[in-house]
């Protein structure tokens, strides 16, 4: 049987999962594939660092260009984050042909068209369904099942890390650092997680579904953001005792071709479907012209939901190379953008 070798870069809590997933279902991805999809060479930051699992000390590498330069590798699995180092990486990887998956909305929300260009010129695959909210399958979703329509409005929550910690707030009267120290300790938050409570992390994410979802190139800084920071019990009880909940939101809206997308903590009605999204799901509600309300609801963040997104991006890449239809990437075809901004 033919195989597929794989560069995984990062084994941190989504590489963990994306290991256990391409072993513990290796029987089902061949019936799927027909290929025997093998994970060669593993990249990390440490590797004396002990590991939550077994792996093969001998895939271990602290050098990136091992990863990045092995002739027989066919697909990089891009899971350590980063923005500028990890952007050369991906351009190194596409040059010489590897196909690549990531979960970096950091990257992607910064260089993501760079990136995408630089795949369909080398034929290959970037997938990166992981990058926005997790275990859903949104992107997708945006790029081939809402094709026919125009999408008027997307409401999200975003962020699994902020939504664990409003939802501990307010269900439980946790403090905010308990709670966000829960979220680190589940996996939840990045590595910074500043990025998750100011609202970046939701906004990077917002980023990525406008320019899917309205077929814009929309900019990370054009993206107005909030964060959660400030949230105090009180507020969150002030808001119950009128009937509303706080959830950290991320609207994206385009009327008259004005766009404008903005994340902050805001009041929802109780009896709103996104108010009862808790914990670390996330949700993501879209309007369609054609199809009215969608909504689209699972888990955010956390080992496994996200490691399903990454295995599933490259179980398309290995089906895609066995078709020979690889380079098509989840790219919206772009048209000039207007923001409400600017015509105000
Ligand atoms: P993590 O737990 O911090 O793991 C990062 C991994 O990458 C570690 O194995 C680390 O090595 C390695 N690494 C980091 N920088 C490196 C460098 N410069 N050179 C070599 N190896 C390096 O992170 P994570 O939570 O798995 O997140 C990974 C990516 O997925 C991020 O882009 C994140 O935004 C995204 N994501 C995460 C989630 C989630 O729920 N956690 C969900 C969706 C998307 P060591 O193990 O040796 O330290
Ligand atoms: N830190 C992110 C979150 C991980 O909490 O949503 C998933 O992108």
């Amino acid at each position: 049987m033919n195989k597929v070798k794989v560069g995984l870069m990062g084994m941190g809590t989504v590489g963990t999962g994306v290991y256990r997933l391409v072993e513990g279902h290796q029987e089902d991805l061949v019936k799927q594939t027909g290929m025997d999809i093998q994970i060669s060479r593993i990249l990390v930051q440490n590797r004396e660092k002990k590991r939550t699992i077994a792996i093969d000390e001998d895939l271990l590498t602290e050098d990136p260009y091992t990863v990045l330069q092995d002739p027989e590798v066919d697909v990089i699995v891009e899971v350590m984050g980063g923005v500028e180092q990890t952007r050369e990486y991906v351009l190194a990887a596409l040059e010489q042909g590897k196909h690549v998956v990531t979960a970096n909305k950091d990257l992607m929300a910064v260089h993501g068209g760079e990136l995408l260009e630089k795949a369909v010129k080398h034929g290959c695959d970037l997938f990166y369904e992981a990058s926005v909210a997790g275990g859903i399958p949104i992107l997708r979703a945006l790029v081939e099942g809402f094709s026919s329509d125009r999408i008027t409005k997307m409401m999200g929550i975003v962020n699994g890390t902020s939504n664990y910690m409003l939802t501990k707030m307010s269900q439980e009267e946790e403090s905010y650092e308990s709670a966000l120290k829960e979220a680190q300790e589940l996996g939840y938050a990045e590595a910074d997680p500043t990025s998750d409570v100011g609202g970046l992390d939701a906004a990077r994410k917002m980023s990525i579904l406008s320019t899917l979802g309205f077929h814009v190139g929309m900019n990370l800084d054009e993206v107005e953001c909030v964060g959660m920071e400030e949230v105090t019990l009180e507020d969150i009880q002030y808001a119950k005792d009128l009937g509303y909940i706080i959830k950290l939101i991320g609207i994206a809206k385009q009327d008259d071709e004005l766009i404008e997308v903005s994340v902050e903590p805001a009041m929802i009605k109780q009896s709103h479907p996104l108010a009862s999204v808790n914990g670390v799901f996330n949700a993501v509600y879209v309007y369609g012209e054609a199809v009215g309300e969608t909504m689209f609801y699972g888990p955010g963040a956390g080992e496994l939901p996200t490691a399903n997104a990454v295995v599933s991006d490259l179980v398309t890449v290995v089906k895609n190379m066995k078709l020979g239809v690889n380079g098509r990437g989840m790219l919206a075809p772009y048209r000039e953008k207007k923001l409400k901004s600017d015509d105000e």
